[in-house]
């Protein structure tokens, strides 16, 4: 038989099939991977600050929830929070007389949070609050 120098590529069934599996298991993988990483990051985003009624007494004064800049009050509607960081650059805002001052570059606000004074684009980020029987609940999440 006449050979005509060129090799023709050719599998066997078996090499086939494995290189099928190997296929659909990257496939899987490469499509898996993504989904896990967003629910992972949508779950840590969705997280909850939560203090006692017993603990933490609201009145109509901002009142600081300690080890976070969660800030909470009693409203007239009911409880409200407010995230004490600056919308310009992250930098955490002081609450003064009746103002939330930013130390970074100078921003200011009004005490429900409106901006006042830039350099800061927006206002400060207003949180949910779930009054529960014995509890605030306070979502601190990245989508509000
Ligand atoms: S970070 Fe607050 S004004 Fe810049």
């Amino acid at each position: 038989m006449k050979e005509t120098g060129r090799k023709v590529f050719s599998l066997s069934r078996r090499e086939l099939l494995r290189l099928g599996k190997a296929f659909f298991l990257l496939s899987g993988i490469s499509l898996v991977y993504p989904i896990d990483r967003y629910i992972s990051w949508d779950l840590q985003s969705r997280s909850l600050l939560a203090v006692t009624k017993k603990d933490f007494v609201l009145n109509s004064e901002w009142k600081p929830i300690q080890g976070s800049r969660v800030w909470l009050r009693q409203g007239e509607d009911g409880p409200e929070g407010l995230l004490a960081t600056c919308t310009h650059l992250g930098c955490e805002v002081k609450y003064q007389a009746g103002e939330w001052i930013c130390p970074c570059h100078g921003s200011r606000f009004g005490e429900d949070g409106r901006l006042l004074h830039g350099p800061a684009g927006g206002p400060l980020r207003r949180l949910k609050v779930e009054e529960t029987p014995d509890r605030y609940r306070v979502e601190t999440s990245a989508h509000g």
